[in-house]
């Protein structure tokens, strides 16, 4: 189509217009009612609309642009009626043609989209079976902040400002905090014991708490150590509570988690918040305990350390819950690696894969 195709314009005057407008919106309509399939839409689309040769741009180019200036105007405003009858007549033949094209193109025999249903990542997996086994003990769910003051990392668990025990968790500090007092310095957790201050500040004894969480440290990345990870806490006073039933406990909370036959074994250790302390190991679940690569030939693999709370724990939650008194109660507490577990059970070797989001991976434990 080029611009021979349109006539000359009889003049500027009212009349002029509306007879060459009237005569093309009349064409228009006559042509679209017409219009029965995805080929003749196609064709009338780009006889009118066509970038390079398409009337209206012929018309804007004959009429609209070597218009004189009072006429333009009005010769505007017909040409853009001329164009939105033009666009409604392709905007209905548009739907028309799109149910006609899906009916001729839906193909019922080809298979569905699959749409893969999620699975719970290994590490909550771990994390919530873990939890419930001490639920069906009767214990609860507690949960504290990740950004942690020094005073509920470190000091309310007996770790005093400056003690070595501290250089053994190293963390992220917040920056500029210099004129804070020490204790309310701010730091990425390093455990999740803080949660069991916090919690027994706000809960008179009894208590029985598991606090599953993220902890933070100062840990170079390699195939069993990640500068972030998870533990789940463990925390129970009443009267009389004693070592045989932090014993008893864990006993029970292993063979529920890895199977009857494993047996648990406490070593002397040292944390600051608990004591005495103690290193608890389990009888290797690769070889039952004969001895094998992954016990390193020992027949004992070393999975949390727990102990009885030490009285001077007690000493700093006093400050806000009277109740805990250590001459009048007494506990214990247990904390775990997440990551750690999860390894030992799915026999996963590289602590890298719980985070690499590879779907090749995660698809394993649906
Ligand atoms: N918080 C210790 C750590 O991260 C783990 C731990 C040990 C927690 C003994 C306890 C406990 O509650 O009694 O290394």
């Amino acid at each position: 189509m080029t611009t021979e195709a349109i006539p000359q314009l009889e003049g500027h005057s009212d009349a002029a217009l509306e007879k060459a407008f009237g005569a093309l919106i009349e064409e228009v309509r006559t042509s679209a009612a017409k219009l029965e399939n995805a080929g003749a839409h196609e064709a009338f689309r780009l006889e009118w609309l066509g970038r390079r040769q398409g009337r209206l741009k012929a018309i804007s180019d004959a009429w609209l642009k070597s218009a004189p200036a009072e006429a333009k105007k009005s010769i505007g405003q017909r040409f853009n009626q001329l164009k939105e009858q033009i666009d409604l007549a392709l905007a209905s033949e548009s739907s028309v043609d799109a149910n006609a094209l899906l009916a001729e193109r839906l193909d019922i025999t080809l298979p569905g989209t699959h749409c893969g249903v999620g699975i719970e990542h290994p590490l909550i997996r771990t994390m919530n079976e873990m939890v419930g086994v001490f639920q069906a003990l009767g214990y609860s769910v507690g949960v504290g902040p990740e950004v942690e003051t020094d005073y509920y990392n470190f000091e309310s668990l007996n770790f005093p400002p400056n003690h070595p025990a501290r250089d053994t968790q190293d963390t992220l500090v917040v920056a500029h905090q210099d004129k804070k007092p020490l204790r309310d310095r701010l730091l990425m957790r390093t455990h999740t014991s803080p949660v069991q201050i916090r919690t027994m500040e706000q809960q008179p004894p009894p208590l029985r708490i598991v606090i599953p969480g993220k902890v933070h440290r100062n840990d170079e990345s390699d195939a069993t150590h990640s500068p972030i990870f998870h533990q789940i806490e463990g925390l129970c006073v009443d009267t009389n509570i004693t070592f045989s039933d932090l014993k008893g406990t864990l006993d029970h909370a292993m063979k529920a988690f890895f199977g009857s036959s494993v047996k648990t074994r406490f070593f002397p250790s040292f944390f600051p918040f608990t004591e005495p302390s103690a290193d608890v190991q389990i009888s290797c679940i690769f070889c039952g305990g004969k001895g094998c690569r992954k016990c390193k030939h020992s027949g004992w693999i070393e999975l949390l350390g727990c102990g009885m709370v030490d009285p001077n724990v007690f000493g700093f939650v006093q400050q806000k819950q009277p109740g805990y008194d250590p001459k009048k109660i007494s506990g214990f507490a247990f904390g775990m690696g997440v990551e750690r577990i999860a390894m030992m059970k799915y026999g996963v070797s590289d602590i890298g894969q719980f985070y690499s989001g590879d779907v090749r991976f995660l698809g394993q434990f649906a």
